[in-house]
């Protein structure tokens, strides 16, 4: 059996280590042969191929990115895309596709199977923790022990010059790593896109700490918004995919407080630190499994599927399951925090 691999969407740490799970048990335990698909859909698109045997996947383990090359290419919105990746699969003799992906690259991977009658196995992937379906993927404690770092450290030059620090962190829809960051760093305010923020209370909260004589971290999640949101989205711009990118809510944040409480304020925004370098062990874990069971699924014949966390197993749930709808941090959880506000 041949079987083509693919990463796409914003790359994550734990990439790798997925591709070489799959590729060892793969060759080493079935005796399957392997194409490497190039830049995430791109690939099958335009035949364009990587070779992916034991030799390739030697070393890769603790690395960041993917072997691979990613890509948001998206052949469903390509004329004729759909064929395009059919005939390439089959001249190449390419009889399953592992895709590794997020929500858009997983989307076209459930549309070729139910649709098109691919036999597909989907791999979640995503820094923001917020697929449906699996309870942690793989890229977000990475992501999440970057920002903490950053937070520890920003606090001590904070309280040297007794300022204000915003840190932006990533998390368009979903406040995963401004949640659990904040709460691991100690932030004093944490601003998530699920709950718009009341601007009065967050200056309320920076005061409180200048009182006790402590310099106040606010950490915001880059799609957090404000009650009054509209003064914020005038400056936004659509993206090529539809999503609003503000034009950095973490200044607009910084200036904002310090023209309210006239305290000093500066900005951090994290951006792409988050998404490179090596993996956690928490992720190679996670990653490493989550190929083994992908690769497990494709001996099955069990198509259509993606593999998923559930506690702490690995089980397969439809793709569908996992592209229907974003996890979103809970209101309870959310109010839990908030015990340290302030
Ligand atoms: O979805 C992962 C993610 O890292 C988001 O947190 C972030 O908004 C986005 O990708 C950034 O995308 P790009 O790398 O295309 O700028």
């Amino acid at each position: 059996m041949r079987v083509g691999v693919l990463t796409g969407g914003g790359d994550c740490p734990g990439l790798n280590a997925v591709i070489r799970g799959i590729v060892r048990k793969g060759v080493q335990e079935y005796g399957f042969e392997f194409t490497g698909y190039r830049d995430g859909w791109r690939g099958p698109l335009e035949g364009d191929v990587v070779p992916l045997d034991i030799p390739a996947v030697r070393g890769i383990l603790p690395r960041g990115g993917t072997i691979l090359g990613s890509s948001r290419t998206n052949p469903l919105k390509v004329e004729g895309g759909v064929e395009r990746v059919r005939r390439t699969l089959a001249e190449q003799d390419v009889d399953a596709l592992i895709v590794i992906g997020g929500e858009d690259t997983l989307g076209v991977a459930a549309t070729l199977h139910d649709e098109h009658g691919v036999k597909v196995v989907g791999v979640p992937k995503t820094i923001d923790n917020d697929l449906d379906a699996t309870d942690y993927t793989f890229g977000f404690d990475t992501a999440v022990n970057i920002a903490t770092e950053a937070i520890d450290r920003l606090h001590t030059t904070a309280e040297s010059h007794m300022r204000v620090l915003v840190v932006e962190v990533m998390g368009r829809h979903a406040g995963w790593i401004a949640l659990h960051s904040g709460l691991a760093g100690g932030a004093n305010v944490i601003l998530i896109p699920e709950q718009r923020f009341d601007l009065d209370q967050v200056c309320a909260w920076v005061e409180s700490r200048f009182k006790i004589r402590y310099a106040p971290i606010v950490v915001v999640a880059e799609g957090a918004m404000p009650k009054d949101g509209d003064m914020v989205l005038k400056d936004g711009t659509l993206d090529s995919f539809g999503h609003v990118r503000l034009s950095g809510i973490g200044e607009w944040l910084a200036n904002q407080i310090e023209k309210r409480t006239g305290k000093e304020a500066r900005t951090t925004v994290l951006g792409h630190v988050q998404r490179g370098g090596t993996p956690s062990a928490f992720d190679r874990w996670l990653a490493t499994r989550f190929g083994l069971h992908a690769i497990e699924a494709v001996r099955d014949g069990d198509f259509g599927k993606m593999v998923s966390l559930r506690g702490t197993d690995v089980v397969r749930v439809p793709i569908a399951d996992a592209t229907a709808r974003i996890k979103t941090v809970d209101p309870r959880l959310y109010e839990e925090v908030g015990v340290f506000f302030g």
